[in-house]
């Protein structure tokens, strides 16, 4: 098996999007596009990947310095082969370098295989694509035989080659070899006065190498950004895409434009998803789980059965099977709710567990709370965990009954069987079965004559 050394330019500006952030940064369903290249780098080959970095080199170097990568700083931009001249020291002579660019994020490894399948130390390949509109893209100049020639960039093609739609897409596997015979030879002898990596080409042929074409069918895959509804639109394309695989698979989603795969989602059968869900990182939700219009989950599993209704937002969390939250619930990081438990509208729940078959079903904030199995959380029940410096526990044992508008104030334990009078402020613990109830008492005046309206002064 051939080495792969993948190198990814993305030193460039990005002046278009007219942000603080550098273009490869920008996200893409919830990964960055330098993300989107990295991860489909780390398919193609187990080497540490080469990526030049210029323009907001340091944030580049912090996104992504956890992983097997190495940077190369290209101080001035002279263009896309001074780019790759920067990487050489790093590759190995034995390996074909694989061309990939940082703000081209669609691209599927696929693609590229079939790119490095072509490829050996006598050869190289271009991936090229048909497109609508190559302004400002360079051109595959083609002689008469079909054999490619030459890449032209726009700005120094001529009329008649300006006709020509199929383009270079940038992406190119050359041996490493070849690649310290031909980069010194590139000359800035063009439009743009730039080192430009297309140039190989011509070298390639002259030095009696063959240069394959690889031809790419999908124009968005290989389309590169420069602004942002550019941006934009390749969000849409990938998340029609994904939305496309699932429906195949079998998930039922009521609207497939308006849906939001920010990370990866795993699914049971017959699943339903609402418009405008949208989900982030690692999603797993089973079987029959109904997910209602305009939900955010992020990095939560979800049990078979169990329904979410519209406008709930759970995070970090674990859901068990046959539960209910929402509408309008919000399950945030450390949660986690055994089978069959409710959360129901306004309910907020911060890092608690909620037992089997309990239920906090209206305007409730549960929070570093351990709830046991049949417990009735009344509405408008607080659990006052924060006394301003430091955090508590509430601790609520099974089949504990709190009626409404209770204040638990923390750390406070109600033990199994015991009940909480509706209103009372408890800080006390309440042992098993007894009743607490914590509230000023009840005064009834007799003959009870109401404040009147004051004359008006004259
Ligand atoms: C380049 C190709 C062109 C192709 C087009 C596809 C050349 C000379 N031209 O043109 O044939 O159709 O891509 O999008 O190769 N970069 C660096 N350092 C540099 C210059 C560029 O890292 O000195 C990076 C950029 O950040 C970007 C990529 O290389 O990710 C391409 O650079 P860009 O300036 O966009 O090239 P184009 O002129 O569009
Ligand atoms: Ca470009």
């Amino acid at each position: 098996m051939q080495t792969i050394n993948v190198v990814v330019l993305a030193a460039g500006k990005g002046t278009r999007m007219y942000s603080a952030l550098p273009k490869v940064l920008h996200e893409l369903a919830g990964r960055s596009l330098l993300q989107h290249v990295l991860d489909t780098a780390a398919q193609l080959s187990d080497c540490v990947t080469q990526i030049v970095i210029g323009h907001g080199a340091e944030q580049v170097r912090e996104a992504v310095s956890s992983q097997k990568v190495n940077f190369v700083l290209q101080e001035q931009q002279l263009g896309t082969a001074h780019a790759v001249h920067q990487t050489l020291p790093r590759l190995d002579p034995q390996a074909i370098a694989l061309v990939l660019y940082g703000d081209v994020p669609l691209v599927q490894a696929s693609t590229l295989e079939k790119l490095l399948k072509a490829t050996d130390e006598n050869s190289m390949a271009v991936l090229t694509c048909l497109v609508a509109n190559p302004a400002g893209l360079g051109r595959i100049v083609r002689d008469e035989k079909g054999e490619i020639c030459a890449i032209v960039e726009d700005k120094d093609a001529t009329p008649e080659q300006k006709k020509i739609r199929e383009i270079n897409t940038g992406m190119m596997a050359i041996p490493v070899q070849r690649l310290q015979q031909w980069l010194p030879r590139i000359k800035t002898n063009n439009a743009q006065g730039e080192y430009y990596l297309t140039d190989i080409v011509e070298l390639a042929l002259g030095d009696g190498c063959t240069v394959h074409t690889s031809l790419c069918s999908d124009e968005q895959e290989v389309a590169g950004i420069n602004n942002r509804l550019q941006l934009a639109e390749l969000e849409r394309h990938y998340q029609q895409r994904e939305a496309k695989k699932l429906l195949m698979a079998g998930v039922t989603l009521r609207d497939p434009d308006r849906f939001d795969l920010r990370g990866k989602l795993t699914v049971g059968h017959d699943v339903e998803i609402d418009i405008n869900a949208i989900l982030t990182g690692d999603v797993t939700l089973g079987s029959n789980v109904r997910i209602g219009a305009n939900c955010e989950l992020k990095n939560c599993q979800v049990g078979s059965g169990t329904i979410i209704a519209a406008n709930s937002v759970i995070e970090d969390a674990v859901i068990g099977k046959n539960c209910s939250i929402g509408p309008f619930a919000r399950i945030r990081p450390g949660t986690e709710m055994a089978d069959e438990a409710r959360v129901g509208n306004f309910v907020e729940i911060k890092k608690s567990k909620i037992g089997r078959h309990s239920k906090v079903n209206h305007l409730s904030y549960i929070g570093d709370s351990e709830l046991g199995a049949e417990v009735n959380i009344g509405a408008g029940t607080i659990t006052c965990n924060y006394d301003g410096a430091n955090k508590f526990k509430t601790v609520l044992g099974d089949n504990v009954f709190i009626g409404s508008n209770t204040a638990l104030v923390a750390p406070v334990t109600v033990a199994s069987g015991a009940t909480v009078g509706a209103g009372s402020v408890i800080t006390r613990d309440v042992a098993e079965k007894q009743l607490a109830i914590a509230r000023g008492r009840q005064t009834n005046f007799d003959g009870w004559v109401r404040p009147r309206k004051l004359p008006k002064n004259p």
